[in-house]
């Protein structure tokens, strides 16, 4: 496990860049601007075809190594809304807050701890308050959930909030799983939904968005035994991200400093991705202690603990949290794939996923529009699509089809062509060696399976 400390020197030697990302992202089909034809929505963004196809996939793998290759964790699916109280004994009522100022003069709001990297709103090349025309307020805290009412009433009683976090449905929880689950500690509960911040420091694409998805695990333990699963969920975390592809190199775990923590955590550690914007978190993984626990005991009043009823020991459990972001994951995975290079002398763009992340597993293009060619196409790829997301394109020059889903990360290409029709056999593609066999199609569907289930390390590594 590689532990960098944070004044590691920021170097990024990719091609890769955010506006080509942002332009790519858009051009493909993966994530739009939201509201685009009303001029769009401040860091909100909607997601298009291939960008729910990774989606679904990055979900897909969490869930896998949370429940499929685990007997120790369960799943939930709790509510956006939950009771007011849940927020007051979170401690997000208080503390979920920015320290915000703003500018009588240009109208402009910027967070007091960001100023240094905030631009004025009149002269851009100054920061907040360094014209004379600046006239700033002093810092207010500005609470980060968004409010809204239940009931057809805008009354006092009545205002909820949207969830900032998956991972308090998970305690409110605890005491209908120990019921119904029968796990004892350590065991763990597991949760993908959409959380809600009303971020003021937005920006850089789907990195930072006010509606965004988490991907969280609370995994409860016995008190003594928490350092260990910290220091366990920290290990298996860093290899889920770089058994799915992200290059090692760019990936690290950074310790929070005493004064970075949440007021919930002892220990918390952020996996850091080396984005184009520089070295920025993609998960935390906290020791929360049973600060939980004994804050949801205290304001429901119910008994929120573990009882060992062989032994009468009895506990109120540790939690330990790795809480991941589908979005930024999503980010760092096309970041990480995003590749250029020349073939023939012409230039591609080229998405290296990991297979099992691709939207799209393979592509069935028939050479020409004629022959027989589509027909036998779609014979081979009705087959492909009981197996794997397969796609059928037989539109265009056979250049530029392979091009598309180069740019959409397909890892195969399948080609139909004359000689296709006589021995029934088409030439198998591969995005990255750009290696094509020719091979029967009746053995196409196992050896798509088959190298699916291979290992995979990115082909960009070794080139920064
Ligand atoms: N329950 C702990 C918790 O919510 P967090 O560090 O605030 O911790 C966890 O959030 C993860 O959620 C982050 O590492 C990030 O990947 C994602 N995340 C947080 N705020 C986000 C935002 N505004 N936009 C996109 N992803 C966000």
């Amino acid at each position: 496990m590689r532990i960098v400390p944070d004044d590691q020197p920021v170097t990024y030697d990719d091609v890769v860049t955010m506006d080509k990302i942002v332009s790519l992202c858009k051009r493909r089909g993966f994530v739009f601007p939201s509201s685009e034809i009303y001029g769009g929505l401040g860091s909100s963004y909607d997601y298009g075809h291939y960008g729910v196809l990774l989606k679904n996939n990055i979900r897909a793998q969490w869930w896998r190594a949370m429940l499929q290759e685990r007997d120790d964790i369960v799943a939930l699916d709790s509510a956006i809304i939950q009771h007011p109280e849940t927020w007051r004994a979170s401690g997000h009522l208080a503390g979920f807050t920015d320290p915000l100022v703003d500018c009588r003069t240009c109208k402009l709001r910027f967070r007091a701890d960001h100023i240094d990297q905030s631009a004025c709103g009149r002269k851009p090349s100054k920061h907040p308050g360094e014209t004379p025309e600046c006239d700033l307020t002093e810092a207010r805290d500005f609470n980060l959930m968004f409010q809204t009412t239940i009931g057809p009433v805008q009354e006092e009683g009545s205002t909820v909030y949207l969830r900032p976090e998956t991972a308090q449905g998970i305690f409110l929880n605890f005491k209908n799983y120990l019921q119904f689950s029968r796990k004892r500690p350590p065991f763990g509960i597991a949760q993908i939904g959409k959380s809600f911040r009303n971020e003021i420091t937005t920006g850089n694409f789907i990195f930072r968005m006010r509606e965004f998805e988490q991907m969280e695990m609370e995994f409860f333990v016995p008190p003594d035994d928490a350092a260990k699963w910290h220091q366990h969920w920290l290990a298996g975390r860093m290899k889920w991200w770089t058994d799915l592809g992200l290059r090692p190199d760019h990936l690290r775990l950074r310790p929070h400093e005493a004064d970075e923590l949440s007021h919930y955590s002892s220990a918390t550690s952020d996996v850091e991705y080396l984005f184009p914007i520089g070295w920025s978190e993609l998960e935390g993984i906290a020791n929360r202690g049973d600060f939980d626990l004994t804050q949801h005991a205290k304001f429901s009043g119910q008994k929120l603990e573990y009882v060992d009823t062989a032994t009468g020991e009895r506990y109120v459990p540790h939690v330990i949290e790795p809480a991941a972001g589908a979005d930024r994951a999503m980010l760092a995975f096309i970041v990480d794939a995003y590749d250029e290079d020349e073939i023939e002398g012409e230039s591609r763009t080229v998405l290296r996923l990991h297979p099992l992340l691709a939207p799209v597993k393979v592509a069935v293009l028939p050479l020409v529009r004629k022959d027989g060619q589509p027909e036998l196409a779609t014979e081979v790829y009705r087959d492909l699509r009981e197996r794997v997301q397969a796609e059928y394109d037989e539109g265009g020059a056979i250049g530029r089809r392979y091009r598309r889903q180069d740019e959409i990360g397909t890892p195969w290409a399948v080609t139909i062509d004359h000689q296709s029709l006589e021995d029934r056999t088409v030439t198998l593609r591969d995005r990255d060696s750009l290696s094509q066999v020719r091979i029967a199609i009746e053995d196409l569907g196992e050896e798509i399976e088959l190298r699916l289930r291979q290992p995979w390390h990115s082909p960009k590594l070794g080139n920064g």
